[in-house]
Formats: structure tokens, C-alpha cells, sequence
């Protein structure tokens, strides 16, 4: 069976009908606009999926990570709903290691790939209902007019147990390794690439994914990929993503497209530290526990007369508090009478700010179609 479903993001895009570029696959194609730079990551790291990843440098777009002591799952909860998580940064060219347990379930796609903003693409795919296998893809420049590029590798208990994914991507070849072996090769230059042109070469994003293909509506072909409809009796679905270890080749600050033929030569490399470089390498903050330590006995007695003064100022506060929220009422009974004051107006406009407020955060989430 062929890969019938390479483009992940394509896919969401239809099948979630958004209006914003987030499921296009890329926000900005370099290839025909001007797009910002692409940052760099510049240095090679392993995130931990057991704790809170840095949103500077992840950004989850669609869905929420649930983390547990061995690492984040990705979870589809309800009907129709996905997860996708981005990466800020980008690697030209690089190491990308991700430590995976695959979602199970007819019509469910896990998936942890590399994209560029012209739609290169070097991918890892779970199809749910085969836990015994991973596919591999690639594609150069979102064409998508072949299927004939994917691989097909054996895993055991890929639902189950955490196994090591790692592509590996540089000018001259791409290759795809499972726990320690190497599973597949492909070479810049052989007719499956078209001799280089559809050979991905374009600093890249990692994108994680836990969607479903197996809707009503979807092509025939995109169903027989994905093992059928996906039996909503059965959620959730869960991918669970241990670490992810990402090294990019080049070290500078960011990456330019020059022209736009999207080939490797005409990619520009900024030097400079990248802004991920200096996230990763700021040091972490302190405790409260170390930062009580750090301070002198002195000080502790200090911190001690000042909670004193602290504690009767509390009490004050309260006091404040207690008078402010009966005049309050006051207002409010003065609002309910139809009274109007300067004070009344004030009041009743933070209630108003606040509100908006929380509608603008509300229409931040996302939200399936219904
Ligand atoms: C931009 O270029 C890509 C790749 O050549 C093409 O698929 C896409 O349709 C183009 N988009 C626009 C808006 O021209
Ligand atoms: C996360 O996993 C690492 C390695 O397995 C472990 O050392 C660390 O204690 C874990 N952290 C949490 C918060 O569970
Ligand atoms: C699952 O994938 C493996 C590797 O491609 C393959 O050998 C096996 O036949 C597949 N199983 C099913 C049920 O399709
Ligand atoms: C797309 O890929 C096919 C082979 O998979 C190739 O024949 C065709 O020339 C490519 N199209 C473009 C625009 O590169
Ligand atoms: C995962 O596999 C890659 C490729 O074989 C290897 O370089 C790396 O050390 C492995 N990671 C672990 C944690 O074993
Ligand atoms: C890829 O290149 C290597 C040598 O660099 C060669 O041994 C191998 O046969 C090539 N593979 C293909 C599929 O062309
Ligand atoms: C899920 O998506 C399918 C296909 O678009 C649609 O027919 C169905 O009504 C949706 N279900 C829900 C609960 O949104
Ligand atoms: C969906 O799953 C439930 C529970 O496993 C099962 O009883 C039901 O027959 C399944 N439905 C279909 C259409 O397969
Ligand atoms: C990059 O960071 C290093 C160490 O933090 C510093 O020495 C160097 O000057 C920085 N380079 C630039 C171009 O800012």
C-alpha cells in the first residue's frame, strides 16, 4: 500500500475547514512572497516531554499536550479533534530523534515530521490500526504527484513501547533509523528524487501530530491508507512522545531564501547566536526553596519582621476590601436604580474590558467545526 496522506497539515486543512494558514501546512511560501527569515535553531538539543516545554520554543496549535511522568501525550479526546505541535525554529539540514509511542485505532495518523515553508518534507508516520509498523516519506516541494516514496518498516508493539526515531538529513542523503539500525536510504541524486529536484533541502520545522484521516468525506484512498473510519466509541487516542533529541548542521542565527528555486545552494545562513540558542542556554530559574537558601541568616530574620509587617498590613487591606466591596454594592444597587455617576461608568467599563478580554482569549482556542 502506498502513502496516500503525506501532507499532514493539508489534510487538517480540509478536513477542519479553517480559515487560517495554521493547517495549510506553511504560513508564508518563500517560493512566491516574502517571508520573514526562518529562526534558527543553531545547536542541538533533547527536550524532555515530561515537563512543561518552553513555548518559545514549541508552539501547540492545535489540541493540548497532557503530560505524565514518562512524557506528553497526545491525546484526541472528542470527535473530530487533533493535536499539532510546532516547532519554532528551524535546522537546515540536521538530526531529528524522536522517542514515540503511536496512537491506536482505525483512521488514526501519528506522526512526527520536518517541513519547510516550500513544503519539503521528510516524515514518520503511524497509520493506527498497524502497531507492528512505521512508514517513512519525503517529499520536495509539496508535489504530491507521486505516492510511490514511502517506506515500510516493522516495530514491535509501537503502540506500547517507546521506540527511537531518527531521521537523519544531510545535502547528500537522507536516511531513517529505528533503534539503533538503519531501516532506509535514499540519495540526493536517484530517479525517486527526480535526481535532486524533489529532494528535501530547505531549513526545516519539527511538526508532531495526533489527527484522523478516517472521516466521512475523506477519499477512498486516504480511508484504505488510514485503515478505515475511526470508531468514536473508542476515544480517546493517545501518542505518547518520550523525548525528541533535534540537531541542526548549521549554527548561526537564522535562515533567508534567496530566489526561489528552494534549492539548498540559494539558502542563506545569518550568523549570530539564534534566539533558541539563548533560550536553551539561559540559566533556569531559581526555586523559591534556593533563593531562601542563598540568603543569609540576617536576611532571614529580615524576611521574618518583614512578614510581621506584612501580616498587619494584610489585615488593613482587608479591612479596605471589606468597605470598597459595600460600596460596590452600593454602585451596583445604584446601577440596578438606573442612577449614573463617574464612579458607576468606571466600574461598569472594567467589567466591560474584562469581558472582551475573555471572548478575545475564548476565540484564541481552537475550537472543531461543528
Ligand atoms: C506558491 O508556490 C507553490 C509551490 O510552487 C504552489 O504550490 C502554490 O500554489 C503557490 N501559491 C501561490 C499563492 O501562488
Ligand atoms: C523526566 O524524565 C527524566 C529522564 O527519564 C527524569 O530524570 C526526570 O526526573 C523526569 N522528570 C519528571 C518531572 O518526571
Ligand atoms: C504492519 O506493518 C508492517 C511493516 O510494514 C507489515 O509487515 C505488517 O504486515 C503490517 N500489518 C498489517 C496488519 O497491515
Ligand atoms: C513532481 O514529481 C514527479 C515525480 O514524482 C515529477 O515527474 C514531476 O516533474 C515533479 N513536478 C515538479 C513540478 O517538480
Ligand atoms: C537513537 O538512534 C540514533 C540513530 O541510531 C542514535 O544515534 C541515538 O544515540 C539513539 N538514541 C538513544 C537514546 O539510544
Ligand atoms: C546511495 O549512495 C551510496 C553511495 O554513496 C550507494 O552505495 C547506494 O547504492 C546509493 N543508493 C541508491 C538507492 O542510489
Ligand atoms: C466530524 O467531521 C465529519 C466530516 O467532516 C462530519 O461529517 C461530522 O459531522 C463531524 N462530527 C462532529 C461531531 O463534529
Ligand atoms: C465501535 O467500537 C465499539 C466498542 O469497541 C464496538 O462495540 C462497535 O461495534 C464499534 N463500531 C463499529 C462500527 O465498528
Ligand atoms: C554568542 O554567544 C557567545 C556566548 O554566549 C558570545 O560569546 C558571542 O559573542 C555571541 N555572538 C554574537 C554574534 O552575539
Amino acid at each position: 500500500m502506498t502513502s496516500w496522506f503525506p501532507f499532514i497539515l493539508v489534510a487538517l486543512s480540509t478536513l477542519l475547514s479553517f480559515t487560517t494558514a495554521e493547517y495549510t501546512g506553511t504560513d508564508c511560501n518563500p517560493l512566491n512572497k516574502t517571508c520573514d527569515p526562518d529562526a534558527a535553531l543553531g545547536t542541538e538539543h533533547t527536550w524532555l516531554f515530561n515537563s512543561t516545554l518552553n513555548s518559545e520554543l514549541w508552539d501547540m496549535r492545535t489540541g493540548t499536550l497532557d503530560y505524565t511522568s514518562e512524557g506528553a501525550d497526545f491525546t484526541i479526546k472528542t470527535e473530530n479533534a487533533s493535536t499539532l505541535l510546532v516547532s519554532n525554529f528551524y535546522i537546515f539540514f540536521g538530526v531529528m530523534e524522536a522517542h514515540v509511542k503511536m496512537a491506536k485505532g482505525a483512521g488514526i495518523i501519528s506522526s512526527v515530521i520536518l517541513q519547510s515553508d516550500d513544503l519539503d518534507e521528510i516524515d514518520w508516520e503511524w497509520v493506527g490500526y498497524n502497531t507492528s509498523g512505521v512508514q517513512s516519506d519525503f517529499f520536495g516541494k509539496g508535489n504530491t504527484t507521486t505516492s510511490d516514496r514511502g517506506g515500510y518498516h516493522a516495530v514491535s508493539n509501537a503502540d506500547t513501547e517507546f521506540h527511537n526515531y531518527t531521521s537523519y538529513w544531510d545535502k547528500d542523503r537522507l536516511e531513517w533509523w529505528i533503534d539503533g539500525d538503519l531501516v532506509r536510504t535514499v540519495n540526493y541524486s536517484e530517479p525517486l528524487t527526480v535526481y535532486g529536484k524533489n529532494y528535501p533541502q530547505t531549513p526545516c520545522q519539527v511538526k508532531v501530530s495526533n489527527w484522523p484521516v478516517g472521516v466521512k468525506g475523506q477519499s477512498t484512498g486516504n480511508l484504505e491508507w488510514g485503515g478505515g473510519l475511526v470508531n468514536w466509541t473508542n476515544v480517546p487516542f493517545t501518542m505518547s512522545v518520550q523525548k525528541i533529541r533535534v540537531q541542526d548542521f548549521h549554527s548561526g542565527k537564522e535562515y533567508k531564501y534567496s530566489g526561489n528555486t528552494g534549492t539548498y545552494e540559494s539558502i542563506e545562513v545569518v550568523s549570530g547566536n539564534s534566539t533558541a540558542k539563548t533560550v536553551i542556554n539561559k540559566k533556569p530559574a531559581e526555586t523559591l526553596a534556593q533563593k531562601w537558601d542563598d540568603l543569609g541568616n540576617g536576611a532571614h530574620i529580615g524576611v521574618y519582621c518583614g512578614a510581621a509587617v506584612a501580616g498587619a498590613l494584610l489585615i488593613g487591606a482587608f479591612t479596605w476590601f471589606c468597605v470598597r466591596q459595600r460600596r460596590d454594592g452600593r454602585l451596583q444597587r445604584a446601577l440596578d436604580d438606573g442612577q449614573h455617576g463617574e464612579e458607576l461608568t468606571a466600574l461598569a467599563d472594567n467589567k466591560m474590558r474584562w469581558r472582551s478580554s475573555e471572548i478575545f482569549l475564548q476565540n484564541q482556542k481552537y475550537q472543531p467545526v461543528p
